[in-house]
């Protein structure tokens, strides 16, 4: 390779504008495009900052015949005013050219796996094993800068606020949060094992013990759970804790923190509370713990005008503790596939079946049961949908929670807007302190520190407690979590025990902890949000993949380096480790 030139780089090609006409500059970047026009090239050279055009003439310059897509360049040359008629008002320098001096390259590039912009299409495998070159495209350049102007604003908001940024450690024990650890195996101590952190929790509850009153952290936490567009297996969090500290204390924070990103990272200002409904509330009204409430659409309940039905399916839901719930899913396209479709999915989703009915220009109703219920129903359940000619009414009649599981899930398929153009930020509030598994077992909704609203009722009736646990949801993404935490040990074993933990193994797995609750604990509370999500939401993104960047495919690969991979049996004998029959086998294969 030729020598490299003296001064590299002057000026960003993003900065370069009319106010630097006649000035000598030097950029370097990557040759965007070249174009050949009757003994002048032009080239497109992009740097981190922008694009801007050089204009070469190739018999004074031997080295542009050379220039490739992507090969890395210094040129030296003058800015200039570009001809009347070529100026491109879409380009930030679309007023200027720089007509070259000198141009070197730094680096050539090999044949690209796929060209460099945001127009064209190519499959994620693809990307992801070229990431690096990924990364070059605008749109995933934006991202990273996103988020890392979500980052410095979250750090700015909280040092302002006094809070200390703290890390805590990656190789502990398991901590609960409903995921499985990843587990590090110990060379010094064969046989025994790390776990990976599902989030900070527990040592940020140390903190508050240690006396520090306000933490946070920008966390790296790791769950071995299935893949889904919003979950990879380690994604970030900004987690934080605050002693002395109750509900309002955590909302007022957070709320403050969120603020403040939307308006670094979308230049957009948040003035009002975000407004806070109940779990209880958000499940009855739009079936889901984690509203979308850029729509309405809402779910009504009809049981009341539907309890005396002809239709059994209706009557007898009723009659059997149940109930009869509705949404007006408004004007559709409406076919016998797309009802099928519906109704399959409602099935899909625990329901008996899915009623549908379309309202006609002369406010008759066209429905499959329609010749069950008596006038009055029809008036009924068109008044109570606010029904409109045109539109399509579904209901289902079924124990409450699948009624309205359903409905929102149908809801959100058929009226969700695209995209997160806009912005609704939502706090959930009084979560249930506990939830049933799918065996029907008791286990805890939000992790086994929050603390119930009330420990009597806690006692009395298990089921239906209610704790001090919240989350912030927007645009219908869970976007994080937190709650006053339990804060006296006796306390937290009946928890424990509730959720089936005696005190031994209660003493055995978190005696540790349980005796730090023991030396004075201040009362304290905490949220961690998922900045991944956060980003992705923002970023107008449909995946935090495309956020994150060197993210893992959906089967758990990274497709670049191959991770994870084998290690070979003389590190696995370092680590007292031997491969079961059933790894073998997939190893041989
Ligand atoms: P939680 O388990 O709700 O709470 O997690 C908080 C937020 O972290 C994000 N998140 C994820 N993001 C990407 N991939 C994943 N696999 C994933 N799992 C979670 C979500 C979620 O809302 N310790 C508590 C917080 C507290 O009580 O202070 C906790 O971790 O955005
Ligand atoms: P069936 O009595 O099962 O033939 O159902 C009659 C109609 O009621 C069909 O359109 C079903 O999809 C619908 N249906 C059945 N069960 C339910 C239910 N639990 N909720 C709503 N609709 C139902």
């Amino acid at each position: 390779m030729a020598d490299q030139p003296q001064v590299i780089r002057t000026h960003h090609a993003g900065e370069l504008s009319s106010a630097s006409v006649g000035d000598r500059v030097t950029v370097a970047g990557w040759v965007q495009r070249r174009r050949d026009h009757g003994g002048v090239a032009f080239l497109d050279i992009r740097d981190a900052s922008g694009l801007v055009q050089v204009v070469a003439d190739p018999e004074e310059h031997d080295v542009v015949d050379e220039l490739r897509m992507e090969y890395c360049v210094s040129v030296t040359g003058t800015v200039r005013e570009r001809p009347e008629g070529t100026v491109n008002p879409d380009l930030e320098t679309g007023e200027i050219e720089v007509g070259a001096d000198s141009i070197s390259v730094l680096s050539p590039s090999e044949t690209l796996p796929f060209l460099i912009d945001d127009r064209t299409e190519v499959d994620e495998k693809t990307r992801l094993q070229h990431r690096y070159l990924d990364l070059r495209r605008p749109r995933m350049a934006a991202n990273l800068k996103a988020r890392s102007r979500a980052t410095a604003a979250i750090r700015k908001t909280l040092d302002e606020a006094g809070f200390l940024e703290i890390e805590t450690p990656t190789l502990i024990n398991s901590t609960p949060e409903g995921a499985r650890d990843m587990l590090v195996p110990s060379r010094l101590r064969p046989g025994e094992f790390y776990a990976l952190p599902q989030s900070p929790q527990l040592f940020k509850q140390l903190l508050m013990i240690g006396g520090v009153e306000r933490y946070f952290q920008i966390a790296r936490c790791y769950r071995d759970e299935d893949f889904r567009a919003d979950r990879q297996l380690e994604f970030t969090q900004l987690d934080l804790e605050g002693s002395f500290w109750g509900k309002e204390e955590v909302l007022e924070t957070i709320e403050s923190v969120l603020k403040a990103v939307v308006e670094e990272v979308r230049g957009e200002t948040i003035t009002e509370d975000f407004p806070r409904m109940t779990w209880l509330e958000a499940m009855d009204r739009y079936g889901t713990d984690k509203p979308d409430i850029r729509f309405e659409m809402e779910i009504v309940d009809l049981s009341d005008i539907v309890a005396g039905s002809e239709f059994g399916v209706f009557s007898k839901a009723i009659d059997g503790g149940g109930t009869v719930r509705g949404i007006n899913a408004g004007s559709q396209e409406w076919s016998r596939s797309r009802a099928d479709g519906l109704t399959e999915k409602a099935k899909s989703l625990g329901a008996g079946g899915l009623v549908w009915m379309v309202v006609e220009e002369d406010g008759s109703l066209r429905s499959p049961v329609a010749k069950f219920l008596g006038d009055n129903e029809v008036t009924g359940i068109k008044d109570a949908l606010e029904a409109a000619p045109g539109d399509v009414l579904l209901m289902a009649a079924d124990r409450w929670k699948v009624a309205v599981t359903v409905l929102g899930a149908l809801r959100l398929e058929l009226g969700r807007p695209k995209g997160h153009d806009d912005l609704a930020f939502l706090w959930v509030v009084d979560f249930p302190l506990f939830e049933e598994d799918e065996d029907g077992r008791i286990t805890f909704s939000h992790h086994p520190f929050t603390s119930p609203a009330s420990i009597d009722e806690m006692r009395d009736d298990p089921h239906n407690a209610i704790s001090k646990a919240y989350d912030v949801v927007l645009n219908g993404v869970e976007l994080g979590s937190g709650s006053v935490r339990i804060h006296d040990p006796e306390t937290q074993n009946e928890v424990f025990s509730i959720l089936g933990i005696d005190r031994e193994l209660a003493e055995r797995r978190f005696g540790w902890f349980l005796e730090a609750l023991r030396y004075g604990t201040p009362p304290h509370a905490g949220f961690a949000f998922g900045i991944d999500r956060l980003v992705m939401i923002l970023q107008n993104e449909p995946s935090i993949r495309e956020v994150i960047p060197f993210p893992k495919t959906q089967t758990g690969v990274d497709p670049m380096t191959g991770a994870p991979t084998r290690v070979d049996e003389g590190q696995l004998g370092e680590l007292g480790l031997e491969l079961g029959a059933a790894a073998r086998e997939r190893q041989d294969t």
